[in-house]
């Protein structure tokens, strides 16, 4: 596995790959690797003739008072785990080389970013299309990988690659959860002992949610107030949001029927969880 941190020597790698026909796999992340990342690294090895991962703790893309400073990072551990994933070249720039002094240049995908996270976290996708937007500039992708953990996040890229033309594919992979049922997030590494153990009750109340569906329940605000209800009663957790939006626009629906998303952001202290699951009727 080769590790880049400058632009000059991945540009230098990629062009060689690229004359060589070679189809390239990318995997964006920030690192403090977990399983979620690694399925998707496996998919992009299978599927590819190069899998490249980027670690990059973008800054752009965390608000004020966010965890960008205490975001784990670990790039030893995960130099290890993406070798062992069939990672050939692990690109992990500074904030520096990725934002020289005097950048100025930003991709925002409107209307999506209007809901869900985007209320919470203002400005957050804009940073994610942003850093994004220029990974695929440097690395070429065929085929970039994005995990359905962070829903919104792939809607809003896929928005952004049609609306750019951007020439590759975006593969979305399964959420990868702990045997108990939690989505696996760098983030979990926050949780206490006790936090860990309620935090559960996210995908609980969101299973929940898909079992009054599939017995006739399709009143959005009915299936809302169940899964506010069961995350109000867990102590010390503060519900962001529960939504349920179309997965064209993501805008909030009165009624189930096709494809929708139910989505949930949870804090538990200075934590903040977020899980979804995507039903059809
Ligand atoms: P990060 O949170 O490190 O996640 C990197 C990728 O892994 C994302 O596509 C995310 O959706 C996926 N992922 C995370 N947890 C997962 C899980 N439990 N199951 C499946 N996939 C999972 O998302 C980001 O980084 C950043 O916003 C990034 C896209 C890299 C831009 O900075």
């Amino acid at each position: 596995m080769q590790v880049i941190d400058n632009i000059t020597a991945l540009k230098d790698v990629i062009g060689k790959k690229k004359k060589k026909g070679l189809r390239i796999g990318l995997v964006p992340t920030m690192g403090f690797l977990h399983e979620g990342h690694l399925s998707l690294m496996r998919a992009a090895k299978a599927e590819n003739d190069c899998m490249v991962v980027s670690i990059f703790v973008n800054p752009l893309q965390f608000g004020v008072g966010e965890d960008y400073v205490e975001y784990p990072r670990d790039l030893e551990g995960d130099k290890k785990l993406a070798a062992a994933a069939g990672c050939d070249l692990l690109f992990s720039p500074s904030v520096r080389e990725m934002y020289p002094r005097g950048y100025a240049t930003f991709v925002e995908v409107e209307r999506l970013t209007n809901s869900l996270c985007g209320l919470s976290r203002p400005g957050h996708f804009r940073g994610v299309t942003t850093v994004v937007a220029k990974l695929f500039n440097l690395v070429c992708p065929d085929r970039a990988y994005f995990g359905q953990k962070d829903a919104q996040q792939a809607f809003v890229l896929q928005k952004m690659v049609a609306d750019l033309n951007m020439d590759l594919q975006l593969i979305i992979g399964p959420t990868i959860r702990e045997a108990d049922g939690l989505a696996m997030s760098s983030r979990n590494k926050y949780l206490t002992p006790a936090q860990r153990k309620e935090a559960v009750t996210l995908y609980k109340s969101l299973q929940e949610a898909e079992q009054s569906i599939a017995a006739g329940e399709r009143e959005a605000e009915v299936l809302k107030q169940a899964i506010s209800q069961r995350i109000s009663a867990i102590k010390g957790a503060c519900l962001d949001y529960v939504e349920i939006v179309d997965t064209t626009e993501l805008c909030p629906v009165l009624l189930i029927s096709g494809k929708c998303l139910i989505a949930v952001a949870v804090r538990f202290g200075q934590t903040r969880l977020i899980d979804n699951v995507i039903v059809e009727v």
